[in-house]
């Protein structure tokens, strides 16, 4: 700044140092921890151990891997006889990058195999197709999810690679996808921060704020009384979308119409007619749709009238590039995550009101599944999932 200016332009807002997340707590770190890193990657994993013995040490072998990950233990050395113990992808010490690791259980894992089908949670069901779907068998549901998030990708491949290689020979990979580009403090109600989607608008500007914690527990977290199985409570539904975007026809469409059928201002952000990104789009001053269509994305998905109010859902999602396609389309979309106390009062709502939304013309749900994120862990002596199983 000049010597003598009288306004100082504002200090732009402190970028947060790379930390550990503690692994720790009531509730899977991951779905709340700010900030939210650029780098995420989603796994479903098929599981292969016969009883609910062998269900168990699995739990627990992964949850003592991610333990170590997420504080970034050192890997032991080993005589060189043997295989190292890690792919040695971060050197000899993984250094702090925001690593996170959430696991989740699909409905498939209450079937009869391990004798857990009365303790499956109540709304878990296996992703029906839903509108516009065309989702791929092999791009969809699983027994386990896992989701990691860290800041850079090799801290993702490393710690994906040490759950994999910890659980060779009860968990096989059905399908995965990673992504990037959430930006440093997404999440936060900073104008500078709001990453963007590939459809070139900020994606995250009206979200759940994770640091109420009444709204967490209101929103996202499964609560005692909720009719849901005791072990359930603290967890959360997990809905995870694959949805492919017609990038190549999106870039030939008029931006007025592009921003008509988001309901905001691509480079701003804010609802339409309005200036300010985090802005209330006031609904009821525009009761016929003349400011923001009826139809906008952001209007269907929450009209924000009292009733809705209990629809709301935290988004967490990532987007997706991976090559192209048969006829040279650039393959790319929005691995989109929701976290819900009620899959049917949240995502499933939601979607429901979204069907038939003018932005199907250039979206294609492709993959994903439903999961329930299990409940964290309290104590050195216990492991995620171990009131399911025991
Ligand atoms: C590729 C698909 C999608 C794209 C490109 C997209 C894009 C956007 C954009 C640009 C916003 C406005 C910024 C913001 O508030 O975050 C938004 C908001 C939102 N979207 Fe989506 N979205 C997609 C899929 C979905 C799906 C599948 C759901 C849920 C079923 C959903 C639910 C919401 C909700 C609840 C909001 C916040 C609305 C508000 O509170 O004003 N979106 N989306």
């Amino acid at each position: 700044m000049l010597a003598g200016c009288s306004s100082p332009e504002p200090a732009a807002p402190p970028v947060p140092q790379p930390a550990f997340v503690p692994f720790e707590g009531p509730h899977q770190a991951g779905i709340t921890t700010l900030p939210i890193p650029e780098q995420g990657l989603v796994a479903s994993f098929n599981m292969h151990v016969q009883d609910r013995a062998g269900l168990r040490t699995t739990l627990q072998e992964l949850t003592e891997e991610i333990r170590g990950l997420m504080a970034g233990k050192p890997p032991e050395t080993r005589d060189p006889a043997y295989p190292p113990v890690d792919s040695g992808i971060l050197g000899d010490k993984p250094p702090p990058d925001n690593l996170s690791i959430v696991v989740g259980v699909g409905a498939s894992l209450f079937d009869d195999r391990f004798g857990l089908a009365d303790r499956k949670p109540r709304e878990l069901e296996t992703m029906p197709f839903l509108a516009n779907d065309r989702l791929d068998p092999k791009l969809s549901h699983g027994d386990i999810s896992i989701i990691l998030e860290a800041g850079h990708n090799d801290t993702v491949q490393f710690a994906l690679r040490q759950l994999m290689r910890r659980t060779r020979s009860e968990l096989t990979l059905r399908w995965m996808i990673d992504g990037y580009a959430r930006g440093i403090g997404a999440g936060q109600t900073s104008e500078a921060v709001t990453p963007r989607n590939l459809l070139g608008f900020k994606d995250g500007t009206a979200n759940l704020d994770v640091d109420d914690g009444a709204l967490m527990d209101q929103h996202v977290w499964v609560q005692p009384g909720d009719g849901e199985p005791e072990w359930a409570v603290g967890g959360s539904y997990q809905a995870v979308r694959i949805i492919r975007m017609f990038v190549e026809f999106w870039d030939r469409t008029r931006l007025a119409e592009q921003e008509a059928l988001i309901g905001r201002k691509k480079v701003s952000g804010a609802p339409l007619g309005m200036t300010d990104e985090f802005a209330d789009p006031d609904y009821v001053e525009d009761p016929d749709g003349k400011r923001i269509p009826l139809d906008a994305h952001i209007r269907l998905a929450n009209p924000r009238t009292t009733q809705t109010e209990q629809n709301l859902i935290l988004r967490r999602g990532f987007n997706y590039s991976r090559g192209f396609d048969g006829a040279g389309r650039l393959d790319q979309g929005l691995a989109f995550i929701a976290y819900q106390r009620s899959l049917q009062k949240g995502f499933l709502t939601v979607q429901s009101r979204l069907k038939g939304e003018p932005l199907e013309e250039y979206i294609m749900p492709v993959g994903g599944g439903f999961f329930f994120v299990l409940p964290g862990v309290t104590g050195s002596d216990r492991f995620l999932g171990d009131q399911l199983v025991d």
